[in-house]
Protein backbone atom coordinates (compact mmCIF):
# COMPACT_ATOMS: atom_id res chain seq x y z
CA UNK A 1 0.00 0.00 0.00
CA UNK A 2 0.87 3.42 -0.30
CA UNK A 3 0.83 5.46 3.09
CA UNK A 4 1.67 9.02 3.99
CA UNK A 5 2.48 9.87 7.76
CA UNK A 6 2.23 13.06 8.46
CA UNK A 7 4.85 14.50 11.26
CA UNK A 8 7.77 12.79 11.73
CA UNK A 9 8.28 12.96 15.90
CA UNK A 10 9.05 10.25 17.81
CA UNK A 11 5.80 8.59 16.85
CA UNK A 12 5.65 9.04 13.57
CA UNK A 13 8.87 8.28 12.59
CA UNK A 14 8.33 5.06 14.40
CA UNK A 15 4.92 4.27 12.53
CA UNK A 16 6.92 5.65 9.26
CA UNK A 17 10.14 2.91 9.09
CA UNK A 18 8.28 0.38 10.80
CA UNK A 19 5.18 0.32 7.97
CA UNK A 20 8.42 0.50 5.60
CA UNK A 21 9.65 -2.62 7.02
CA UNK A 22 6.36 -4.56 6.57
CA UNK A 23 6.73 -3.65 2.30
CA UNK A 24 4.69 -0.74 2.46
CA UNK A 25 5.79 2.31 0.33
CA UNK A 26 5.47 4.96 2.71
CA UNK A 27 6.23 9.15 2.46
CA UNK A 28 7.00 11.00 5.55
CA UNK A 29 5.51 14.66 5.49
CA UNK A 30 7.52 17.21 7.85
CA UNK A 31 7.47 21.04 7.77
CA UNK A 32 10.71 21.01 9.15
CA UNK A 33 13.21 20.46 6.40
CA UNK A 34 16.27 19.77 8.78
CA UNK A 35 13.92 16.30 10.04
CA UNK A 36 13.10 15.85 6.32
CA UNK A 37 16.70 15.66 5.01
CA UNK A 38 17.72 13.80 7.94
CA UNK A 39 15.47 10.77 7.53
CA UNK A 40 16.30 11.08 3.11
CA UNK A 41 19.94 10.91 4.46
CA UNK A 42 19.02 7.31 6.13
CA UNK A 43 19.03 8.36 9.70
CA UNK A 44 16.24 8.69 12.25
CA UNK A 45 15.07 11.89 13.52
CA UNK A 46 14.36 11.10 17.29
CA UNK A 47 16.72 8.41 19.03
CA UNK A 48 15.01 4.75 19.55
CA UNK A 49 16.62 1.22 19.92
CA UNK A 50 16.72 -0.50 16.18
CA UNK A 51 15.06 2.65 14.41
CA UNK A 52 18.37 4.12 12.84
CA UNK A 53 18.90 0.83 11.33
CA UNK A 54 15.06 0.85 9.80
CA UNK A 55 15.08 3.98 8.50
CA UNK A 56 19.05 3.05 7.39
CA UNK A 57 17.67 -0.16 5.44
CA UNK A 58 14.87 1.75 3.70
CA UNK A 59 15.26 5.16 2.92
CA UNK A 60 15.37 6.32 -0.35
CA UNK A 61 13.45 2.80 -0.94
CA UNK A 62 10.40 1.96 0.42
CA UNK A 63 10.95 5.10 2.63
CA UNK A 64 10.86 9.20 1.98
CA UNK A 65 10.47 12.30 3.23
CA UNK A 66 8.89 15.22 2.00
CA UNK A 67 7.78 19.01 3.07
CA UNK A 68 5.31 18.42 0.26
CA UNK A 69 1.20 17.39 0.90
CA UNK A 70 0.80 16.69 -2.88
CA UNK A 71 2.18 12.95 -1.49
CA UNK A 72 -0.95 12.58 -0.23
CA UNK A 73 -2.09 12.24 -3.84
CA UNK A 74 -1.28 8.93 -4.40
CA UNK A 75 -1.73 7.23 -0.69
CA UNK A 76 -3.92 4.97 0.36
CA UNK A 77 -4.03 5.86 4.04
CA UNK A 78 -2.73 9.14 5.67
CA UNK A 79 -1.62 9.19 9.14
CA UNK A 80 -1.21 12.24 11.30
CA UNK A 81 1.19 11.96 14.10
CA UNK A 82 0.93 15.58 15.07
CA UNK A 83 2.41 16.36 18.37
CA UNK A 84 -0.14 17.53 21.09
CA UNK A 85 1.21 19.70 23.71
CA UNK A 86 0.19 20.59 26.97
CA UNK A 87 -1.28 23.73 28.24
CA UNK A 88 -0.91 24.34 31.83
CA UNK A 89 -3.85 22.81 33.01
CA UNK A 90 -3.30 19.58 31.42
CA UNK A 91 -5.52 20.10 28.15
CA UNK A 92 -3.90 19.17 24.98
CA UNK A 93 -3.31 21.79 22.42
CA UNK A 94 -4.91 20.99 19.22
CA UNK A 95 -2.94 23.92 17.20
CA UNK A 96 -0.49 21.94 15.36
CA UNK A 97 -2.99 18.50 14.39
CA UNK A 98 -5.96 20.89 13.49
CA UNK A 99 -3.52 23.34 10.95
CA UNK A 100 -1.70 19.85 9.28
CA UNK A 101 -5.51 18.46 9.53
CA UNK A 102 -6.62 21.70 7.09
CA UNK A 103 -3.47 21.64 5.21
CA UNK A 104 -4.23 17.79 4.29
CA UNK A 105 -7.87 18.32 3.34
CA UNK A 106 -6.56 21.45 0.85
CA UNK A 107 -4.42 18.79 -0.37
CA UNK A 108 -7.14 16.47 -1.00
CA UNK A 109 -9.53 18.63 -2.34
CA UNK A 110 -7.66 18.45 -5.57
CA UNK A 111 -8.03 14.41 -5.44
CA UNK A 112 -11.24 12.75 -7.12
CA UNK A 113 -13.75 12.29 -4.33
CA UNK A 114 -13.20 8.29 -5.12
CA UNK A 115 -9.58 8.18 -4.97
CA UNK A 116 -8.75 9.85 -1.62
CA UNK A 117 -6.95 8.13 1.23
CA UNK A 118 -8.54 7.19 4.04
CA UNK A 119 -7.36 9.94 7.22
CA UNK A 120 -5.99 7.90 10.37
CA UNK A 121 -5.26 10.00 13.16
CA UNK A 122 -1.93 8.58 15.20
CA UNK A 123 -1.81 11.35 17.81
CA UNK A 124 -3.41 10.95 21.26
CA UNK A 125 -6.47 13.19 20.90
CA UNK A 126 -8.98 13.58 23.64
CA UNK A 127 -12.26 11.77 22.20
CA UNK A 128 -14.19 15.51 22.33
CA UNK A 129 -11.10 16.83 20.17
CA UNK A 130 -11.59 14.16 17.32
CA UNK A 131 -14.48 16.30 15.89
CA UNK A 132 -11.98 19.21 16.01
CA UNK A 133 -9.54 17.85 13.44
CA UNK A 134 -12.70 16.47 10.93
CA UNK A 135 -14.13 19.75 11.08
CA UNK A 136 -10.45 21.67 10.39
CA UNK A 137 -10.09 18.64 7.67
CA UNK A 138 -13.63 19.91 6.32
CA UNK A 139 -12.87 23.61 6.56
CA UNK A 140 -9.80 22.48 4.01
CA UNK A 141 -11.40 20.66 1.65
CA UNK A 142 -14.37 23.10 1.30
CA UNK A 143 -17.01 20.38 -0.23
CA UNK A 144 -17.07 16.64 -0.42
CA UNK A 145 -16.22 14.32 1.68
CA UNK A 146 -13.28 12.49 3.49
CA UNK A 147 -13.42 9.68 6.01
CA UNK A 148 -11.34 10.09 9.62
CA UNK A 149 -10.41 7.12 11.57
CA UNK A 150 -8.39 6.76 14.70
CA UNK A 151 -5.96 4.46 15.29
CA UNK A 152 -3.50 5.00 18.76
CA UNK A 153 -0.71 3.49 19.44
CA UNK A 154 0.57 1.68 22.44
CA UNK A 155 4.60 1.90 22.29
CA UNK A 156 7.10 2.33 25.16
CA UNK A 157 9.70 4.88 24.96
CA UNK A 158 13.30 2.68 24.15
CA UNK A 159 11.41 -0.47 22.95
CA UNK A 160 9.07 1.28 20.67
CA UNK A 161 10.01 -0.28 17.28
CA UNK A 162 9.73 -4.34 19.27
CA UNK A 163 6.20 -3.02 20.67
CA UNK A 164 4.84 -1.68 17.16
CA UNK A 165 6.04 -5.08 15.82
CA UNK A 166 4.60 -7.61 18.47
CA UNK A 167 1.82 -5.92 19.95
CA UNK A 168 -0.79 -6.79 22.51
CA UNK A 169 -3.48 -5.36 20.23
CA UNK A 170 -4.73 -3.39 17.52
CA UNK A 171 -7.31 -0.76 18.01
CA UNK A 172 -8.88 0.47 14.38
CA UNK A 173 -11.79 3.50 14.98
CA UNK A 174 -13.42 3.82 12.11
CA UNK A 175 -17.27 4.96 11.16
CA UNK A 176 -17.06 2.27 8.06
CA UNK A 177 -16.58 -0.93 7.24
CA UNK A 178 -14.26 0.59 4.03
CA UNK A 179 -12.10 2.14 6.39
CA UNK A 180 -11.80 -0.93 9.12
CA UNK A 181 -10.59 -3.03 5.96
CA UNK A 182 -8.40 -0.81 4.66
CA UNK A 183 -6.58 -0.91 8.21
CA UNK A 184 -6.35 -4.47 8.07
CA UNK A 185 -4.93 -4.92 4.82
CA UNK A 186 -2.20 -2.09 6.38
CA UNK A 187 -1.45 -4.37 9.46
CA UNK A 188 -2.09 -7.53 7.45
CA UNK A 189 1.70 -8.53 7.68
CA UNK A 190 1.58 -8.30 11.83
CA UNK A 191 -1.89 -9.32 12.58
CA UNK A 192 -2.22 -12.76 12.89
CA UNK A 193 -2.24 -13.97 16.02
CA UNK A 194 -3.16 -10.31 17.59
CA UNK A 195 -6.61 -9.57 19.23
CA UNK A 196 -8.15 -6.47 16.91
CA UNK A 197 -10.39 -4.06 18.29
CA UNK A 198 -12.76 -2.45 15.68
CA UNK A 199 -14.96 -0.04 16.92
CA UNK A 200 -15.44 4.00 16.36
CA UNK A 201 -13.29 6.54 16.30
CA UNK A 202 -13.73 7.92 19.92
CA UNK A 203 -14.07 4.50 21.40
CA UNK A 204 -10.59 3.97 20.24
CA UNK A 205 -9.00 7.12 21.54
CA UNK A 206 -10.65 6.41 24.46
CA UNK A 207 -9.42 3.09 24.76
CA UNK A 208 -5.83 4.33 24.88
CA UNK A 209 -6.22 7.08 27.79
CA UNK A 210 -8.24 4.44 29.71
CA UNK A 211 -4.93 2.23 29.34
CA UNK A 212 -2.64 4.99 30.30
CA UNK A 213 -4.89 5.97 33.35
CA UNK A 214 -5.32 2.63 34.39
CA UNK A 215 -1.61 1.77 34.45
CA UNK A 216 -0.09 4.75 35.97
CA UNK A 217 -3.45 4.94 38.55
CA UNK A 218 -2.22 1.15 39.24
CA UNK A 219 1.50 2.62 39.82
CA UNK A 220 -0.32 5.47 42.32
CA UNK A 221 -1.98 3.04 44.52
CA UNK A 222 0.91 0.49 44.50
CA UNK A 223 2.80 3.52 45.92
CA UNK A 224 0.20 4.57 48.32
CA UNK A 225 0.53 1.12 49.51
CA UNK A 226 4.00 1.00 50.23
CA UNK A 227 3.67 4.38 51.67
CA UNK A 228 1.57 2.47 54.42
CA UNK A 229 3.83 -0.58 54.20
CA UNK A 230 6.83 1.92 55.01
CA UNK A 231 5.12 2.87 58.10
CA UNK A 232 3.91 -0.71 59.54
CA UNK A 233 7.89 -1.33 58.81
CA UNK A 234 7.06 -4.14 56.52
CA UNK A 235 8.56 -4.45 52.88
CA UNK A 236 6.09 -3.75 49.97
CA UNK A 237 8.11 -5.41 47.88
CA UNK A 238 7.83 -8.26 49.60
CA UNK A 239 3.86 -7.59 49.38
CA UNK A 240 3.29 -6.73 46.18
CA UNK A 241 5.27 -9.89 44.63
CA UNK A 242 2.70 -11.77 46.60
CA UNK A 243 -0.39 -10.19 44.98
CA UNK A 244 0.97 -9.86 41.60
CA UNK A 245 0.33 -13.63 41.41
CA UNK A 246 -3.07 -13.02 41.35
CA UNK A 247 -3.38 -12.88 37.31
CA UNK A 248 -6.15 -10.61 38.01
CA UNK A 249 -3.78 -8.37 39.69
CA UNK A 250 -0.58 -9.39 37.69
CA UNK A 251 2.85 -9.28 38.48
CA UNK A 252 3.64 -5.76 36.22
CA UNK A 253 3.58 -2.42 36.80
CA UNK A 254 3.91 -3.30 41.33
CA UNK A 255 7.43 -1.43 41.90
CA UNK A 256 6.42 1.46 43.91
CA UNK A 257 8.81 4.02 44.54
CA UNK A 258 9.10 8.14 43.35
CA UNK A 259 6.52 7.75 41.05
CA UNK A 260 5.59 7.62 37.02
CA UNK A 261 6.81 10.08 34.63
CA UNK A 262 7.82 10.62 30.84
CA UNK A 263 5.58 12.07 28.00
CA UNK A 264 2.50 9.94 28.36
CA UNK A 265 1.41 9.21 31.74
CA UNK A 266 1.40 12.52 33.09
CA UNK A 267 0.21 14.26 29.76
CA UNK A 268 -2.74 11.73 29.02
CA UNK A 269 -3.96 11.35 32.68
CA UNK A 270 -3.93 15.50 32.79
CA UNK A 271 -5.56 15.58 29.53
CA UNK A 272 -8.20 13.20 30.54
CA UNK A 273 -8.99 14.77 33.86
CA UNK A 274 -9.16 17.98 31.72
CA UNK A 275 -11.35 16.54 29.27
CA UNK A 276 -13.78 15.21 32.22
CA UNK A 277 -13.64 18.24 33.75
CA UNK A 278 -14.81 19.76 30.62
CA UNK A 279 -17.64 17.81 30.43
CA UNK A 280 -18.89 18.71 34.46
CA UNK A 281 -17.46 15.80 36.00
CA UNK A 282 -13.99 15.16 38.60
CA UNK A 283 -12.40 12.33 38.54
CA UNK A 284 -11.82 11.36 41.54
CA UNK A 285 -9.41 8.38 41.82
CA UNK A 286 -7.31 10.23 38.53
CA UNK A 287 -6.63 13.15 40.67
CA UNK A 288 -5.84 11.45 43.52
CA UNK A 289 -3.16 9.37 41.14
CA UNK A 290 -1.71 12.58 40.39
CA UNK A 291 -1.67 13.59 44.32
CA UNK A 292 -0.05 10.63 44.74
CA UNK A 293 2.73 11.35 41.87
CA UNK A 294 3.19 14.39 43.20
CA UNK A 295 3.57 13.30 46.76
CA UNK A 296 6.23 10.85 46.39
CA UNK A 297 9.24 12.84 45.13
CA UNK A 298 8.42 15.10 47.81
CA UNK A 299 8.40 11.89 50.62
CA UNK A 300 11.72 11.15 49.40
CA UNK A 301 13.59 13.91 50.62
CA UNK A 302 11.46 14.06 53.95
CA UNK A 303 13.75 11.11 54.26
CA UNK A 304 16.51 12.17 53.08
CA UNK A 305 15.69 15.05 55.95
CA UNK A 306 15.15 13.00 58.69
CA UNK A 307 19.05 11.46 58.08
CA UNK A 308 21.25 15.17 56.98
CA UNK A 309 20.72 18.63 57.13
CA UNK A 310 21.32 19.09 53.49
CA UNK A 311 21.43 22.91 53.35
CA UNK A 312 24.52 23.79 51.94
CA UNK A 313 25.88 20.07 51.56
CA UNK A 314 27.07 18.18 48.43
CA UNK A 315 23.83 16.05 47.57
CA UNK A 316 24.23 13.38 44.69
CA UNK A 317 21.17 12.89 42.45
CA UNK A 318 21.74 9.11 40.73
CA UNK A 319 19.39 9.08 37.65
CA UNK A 320 17.61 11.74 35.70
CA UNK A 321 15.87 10.25 32.82
CA UNK A 322 12.44 8.84 33.47
CA UNK A 323 12.85 5.72 33.76
CA UNK A 324 16.09 3.21 32.65
CA UNK A 325 17.44 2.71 28.85
CA UNK A 326 16.41 6.68 27.44
CA UNK A 327 17.79 10.39 27.68
CA UNK A 328 14.16 11.39 28.32
CA UNK A 329 13.73 13.72 31.23
CA UNK A 330 10.23 14.91 30.25
CA UNK A 331 8.15 14.66 33.79
CA UNK A 332 11.15 12.28 35.56
CA UNK A 333 11.16 12.29 38.83
CA UNK A 334 14.62 14.04 39.27
CA UNK A 335 12.99 17.01 38.16
CA UNK A 336 10.90 17.77 41.32
CA UNK A 337 13.73 16.21 43.65
CA UNK A 338 16.65 18.12 42.30
CA UNK A 339 13.62 21.64 42.54
CA UNK A 340 13.19 20.61 46.24
CA UNK A 341 17.23 19.98 47.18
CA UNK A 342 17.81 23.07 45.63
CA UNK A 343 15.09 24.78 47.57
CA UNK A 344 16.43 23.34 50.90
CA UNK A 345 20.05 25.14 49.75
CA UNK A 346 21.63 21.91 48.69
CA UNK A 347 24.45 21.90 46.38
CA UNK A 348 23.22 19.12 43.89
CA UNK A 349 25.26 17.10 41.90
CA UNK A 350 23.68 14.71 39.53
CA UNK A 351 24.70 11.78 36.96
CA UNK A 352 23.24 9.56 34.48
CA UNK A 353 24.64 7.28 32.23
CA UNK A 354 22.60 9.14 29.28
CA UNK A 355 20.76 11.71 30.17
CA UNK A 356 22.86 14.21 31.29
CA UNK A 357 22.73 16.66 28.59
CA UNK A 358 18.64 16.56 28.56
CA UNK A 359 18.63 17.69 32.48
CA UNK A 360 21.60 20.34 31.63
CA UNK A 361 19.36 22.09 29.40
CA UNK A 362 16.19 22.06 31.64
CA UNK A 363 18.53 22.94 34.73
CA UNK A 364 21.42 24.49 34.46
CA UNK A 365 22.58 25.35 37.37
CA UNK A 366 23.33 22.34 39.45
CA UNK A 367 26.93 20.31 38.83
CA UNK A 368 26.84 17.27 36.75
CA UNK A 369 29.38 14.01 36.71
CA UNK A 370 30.58 11.69 34.56
CA UNK A 371 30.40 9.25 37.20
CA UNK A 372 28.15 7.67 40.05
CA UNK A 373 31.57 7.83 41.48
CA UNK A 374 32.01 11.05 41.49
CA UNK A 375 29.16 12.09 41.78
CA UNK A 376 29.17 10.34 45.46
CA UNK A 377 32.30 11.12 45.52
CA UNK A 378 32.20 13.55 49.24
CA UNK A 379 28.36 13.70 49.22
CA UNK A 380 26.72 14.10 52.69
CA UNK A 381 24.10 12.50 50.89
CA UNK A 382 22.27 10.32 47.73
CA UNK A 383 19.11 9.65 46.24
CA UNK A 384 18.38 7.34 43.77
CA UNK A 385 15.69 8.36 41.16
CA UNK A 386 16.05 6.15 38.02
CA UNK A 387 16.67 2.37 38.22
CA UNK A 388 19.36 2.10 35.91
CA UNK A 389 21.36 -1.08 35.71
CA UNK A 390 24.37 0.38 36.76
CA UNK A 391 23.44 1.06 40.29
CA UNK A 392 22.69 -1.87 41.18
CA UNK A 393 26.33 -3.08 41.49
CA UNK A 394 27.55 0.37 43.30
CA UNK A 395 29.64 -1.09 46.52
CA UNK A 396 32.97 0.97 47.51
CA UNK A 397 31.65 3.99 45.14
CA UNK A 398 29.66 4.73 48.56
CA UNK A 399 33.19 4.75 51.18
CA UNK A 400 34.46 8.06 49.23
CA UNK A 401 31.01 9.84 50.94
CA UNK A 402 31.38 12.25 53.51
CA UNK A 403 28.36 10.44 54.75
CA UNK A 404 27.46 7.33 53.39
CA UNK A 405 23.16 7.73 53.66
CA UNK A 406 21.31 6.90 50.85
CA UNK A 407 17.91 7.17 49.85
CA UNK A 408 16.83 4.62 46.75
CA UNK A 409 13.78 5.49 45.31
CA UNK A 410 14.14 2.36 43.27
CA UNK A 411 15.46 -0.04 44.96
CA UNK A 412 17.66 -0.64 42.75
CA UNK A 413 20.85 -0.21 45.64
CA UNK A 414 22.71 -2.78 47.41
CA UNK A 415 22.74 -1.90 51.41
CA UNK A 416 25.80 -2.51 52.38
CA UNK A 417 26.88 -2.61 56.22
CA UNK A 418 28.64 0.33 55.78
CA UNK A 419 25.49 2.61 54.30
CA UNK A 420 22.93 4.31 55.76
CA UNK A 421 20.07 2.65 53.42
CA UNK A 422 17.29 3.96 53.55
CA UNK A 423 14.30 2.90 50.74
CA UNK A 424 11.14 4.31 49.88
CA UNK A 425 8.64 2.48 50.22
CA UNK A 426 10.21 -0.50 52.35
C1 LIG B 1 3.96 4.34 28.64
C2 LIG B 1 3.06 3.12 28.33
O1 LIG B 1 3.64 1.94 28.89
C3 LIG B 1 2.83 2.99 26.84
O2 LIG B 1 1.93 1.92 26.59
C4 LIG B 1 2.25 4.30 26.31
O3 LIG B 1 2.03 4.24 24.92
C5 LIG B 1 3.18 5.45 26.66
O4 LIG B 1 3.39 5.50 28.07
P1 LIG B 1 6.57 4.88 28.66
O5 LIG B 1 6.18 6.27 29.08
O6 LIG B 1 7.59 4.74 27.58
O7 LIG B 1 5.26 4.09 28.14
O8 LIG B 1 7.13 4.13 29.98
P2 LIG B 1 6.77 2.89 30.94
O9 LIG B 1 7.83 1.86 30.80
O10 LIG B 1 5.37 2.46 30.79
O11 LIG B 1 7.00 3.58 32.40
C6 LIG B 1 6.25 4.75 32.78
C7 LIG B 1 6.67 5.28 34.16
O12 LIG B 1 6.18 4.42 35.19
C8 LIG B 1 8.20 5.36 34.38
O13 LIG B 1 8.49 6.60 35.00
C9 LIG B 1 8.50 4.20 35.30
O14 LIG B 1 9.63 4.43 36.11
C10 LIG B 1 7.21 4.12 36.12
N1 LIG B 1 6.95 2.78 36.71
C11 LIG B 1 6.70 1.72 35.89
C12 LIG B 1 6.94 2.61 38.09
O15 LIG B 1 7.16 3.55 38.86
N2 LIG B 1 6.66 1.37 38.61
C13 LIG B 1 6.39 0.29 37.83
O16 LIG B 1 6.14 -0.80 38.38
C14 LIG B 1 6.42 0.47 36.41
Amino acid sequence: MHITVIGSGYVGTTLSACLAALGHEVTAIDIDTEIVETINRGRSPVSEPGLDELVATHSGDRLRATTDYGAVEESDVTFLAIGTPSYADGRIDLGGITSAAEALGESLAEIDADDRPLIAVKSTITPPGISEVRSALEAGLGDGEVELATNPEFLREGSAVSDFQQPDKLVFGTDSAWATERLQELYEPLAADVPTIETDPETAMMIKYANNAFLATKISLVNDLGNICKEFGLDAYEVMDAIGLDDRISERFLRSGVGWGGSCFPKDVDALIAAARGEKYTPRILEAAVDVNDRQPKRLLDLLDEHVDVADKRIAVLGLSFKPRTDDVRNSRAIPVITGLLERGARVVGYDPVATESMRERIPEIEYADSAAEALDGAAGAVVVTDWEEFASLDSEFEAMAEPIVVDGRRIVEPTDELTYEGLTW
